[in-house]
């Protein structure tokens, strides 16, 4: 039975021949098997070698079958554990069992085969269990990995654009300064569509020296150059039938940029060194938080490669225009790093969120997220738990230990959406067009918050001459 292979099987009884007879069906099973003779020593064995299956007698000396299952439980809580007991402690079984225990058996065995179903039975439960547990990681980790926050309208674009070129091969160029999560929508555009189970190969161009760029890329034969020992496959070729993703684009020497475009071109690859060209099918994603337009411009990059890898450009916003996000992000953010609590944020500290300016962008919120919840204790941020540049951001804070989550007081949300209206509003210079598409609101909407929150073109207007 191969599909028991791996399970570690442990038996503990102080009767050698009920250990024998155990292990003996468990190995014909595929079982690893260990064998106890008593509870302290199967603990002590399961410290160093966890056990899948364990089968225990319920009467024995020095701990009881009962105390056993009690400690097994709290130190592998995934194991099954199942109990033999001799007709007259039937009771103690039903215990057992109400302590979780798997299920009983009852010994002597009448037939060998009465166990052997009984121990199968069990390692499919295991399996069943384990296959279960890996399917919500890989769910978990796909979302994980993926998981592109935001609701403000230029995120939701940025999404619609995702669900148009998952399924195409059409090149991409995301654009977008550090930390605005250029990769991130460079793997769900591969990891959600129809190439998913094709390889995807990140590439960073600033990184790579340049003298060894060409072989990176494209491969190189053996002896090709000093050092060469053996051929190697490129990053292109090991990516056929996937995506490539060429991150820092800009920082590719012109020499580099002259290869790539022919690569683009004749989509063949000729490692270096070699006399023979090799059919390659990628898609390219390319990303840059460089202004590429003017860098072709100024002739610091290829124009006709500029054009061929910009098909479709994804321009992702600074987080500082799209303030509206930062709440949403920041319980992202809290979700991961609280391990499990549920963290909150006061609503000082959200002020000083909404009043900094980000230049590091999503990536320095998540760093920001993160070492607060590490040096507070974990379970509310308040302002002091802040970086100091960000604290100094904010004009009137003060510390406050009111959270923001759970409860949530109507004073603080009004206090959180005036702040962030504010802020936007003071960025583009009282332009209620463009701050309405920022917030994401409609104009009669931010009109009315306008009023509400006395919000007006100068600070001192009151609200019945600051609007209109
Ligand atoms: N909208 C978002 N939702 C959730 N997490 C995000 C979002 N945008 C960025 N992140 C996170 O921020 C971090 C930085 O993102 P990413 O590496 O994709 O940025 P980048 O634009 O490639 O930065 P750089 O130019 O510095 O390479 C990552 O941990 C990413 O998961
Ligand atoms: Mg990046």
């Amino acid at each position: 039975m191969t599909e028991s292979l791996g399970i570690r099987f442990l038996v503990v009884d102080d009767e050698e021949s009920i250990r024998r007879l155990c292990t003996t069906v468990a190995g014909s099973l595929g079982f690893t098997c260990m064998e106890a003779v008593n509870g302290h020593a199967a603990l002590a064995l399961l410290e160093d070698q966890p056990a899948h299956i364990i089968l225990t007698d319920l009467v024995m000396p020095q701990m009881s079958g009962i105390e056993f299952l009690d400690k097994v439980r709290k130190m592998l809580p995934r194991a099954e554990v199942a109990v033999m007991t001799g007709h007259s402690s039937v009771e103690t079984a039903v215990q057992a069992m109400k302590l979780g225990a798997y299920d009983y058996i009852a010994k002597p065995f009448s037939a060998v085969e009465e166990l052997r179903l009984f121990l199968r039975r069990m390692a499919e439960k295991v399996q069943l269990v384990e296959e279960n547990e890996f399917l919500r990681e890989c769910t978990y980790a796909e979302t994980e990995l993926h998981g592109i926050v935001g609701a403000s309208p230029t995120i939701q674009e940025v999404l619609r654009m995702i669900a148009r070129l998952k399924d195409t091969r059409t090149p991409v160029l995301i654009t977008g300064e550090s930390g605005t999560g250029k990769e991130l929508v460079a793997r769900a555009v591969h990891f959600r569509g129809t190439f998913a189970n094709r390889p995807f190969v990140a590439v960073d161009c600033g990184s790579l020296v340049p003298t060894l760029i060409e072989s990176e890329l494209f491969g190189h034969e053996k002896g090709a150059f000093t050092g060469a020992v053996r051929s190697k496959m490129g990053l292109f070729q090991s990516a056929d039938g996937g995506t490539v993703f060429l991150d820092e684009i800009g920082e590719l020497p012109q020499e580099m940029q002259a290869k790539l475009l022919r690569f683009l071109q004749e989509k063949e690859v000729r490692p270096v060194g070699s006399n023979n060209k090799f059919k390659v099918d990628v898609r390219v994603i390319a990303a840059t938080n460089r202004d590429l337009e003017s860098a072709y411009r100024a002739g610091q990059f290829r124009k006709d490669l500029y054009f061929r890898l910009n098909v479709v450009t994804i321009h992702m916003p600074a987080l500082r225009e799209r303030l509206s996000d930062i709440p949403m992000l920041t319980h992202w953010f809290l979700d991961r790093y609280a391990n499990g609590t549920d963290a909150q944020v006061t609503a000082n500290a959200m002020k000083c969120l909404l009043a900094y300016d980000w230049p590091g962008n999503v990536r320095e919120l998540e760093n920001c997220i993160e070492r607060a919840i590490a040096l507070g204790d974990g379970k509310t941020i308040d302002v002091r738990d802040l970086p100091s540049a960000i604290i100094s951001a904010s004009p009137t804070v003060e510390t406050s230990a009111m959270p923001i989550e759970g409860m949530l007081l109507s004073n603080d949300l009004e206090d959180i959406e005036r702040a962030t209206i504010l802020r936007v509003f003071e960025q583009v210079n009282g332009d209620k067009v463009v701050a309405g598409k920022m917030l994401g609101i409609s104009r009669a909407t931010l009109y009315r918050k306008l009023k509400r929150y006395n919000i007006g073109p100068r600070p001192s207007l009151s609200a019945s001459q600051g609007m209109n």
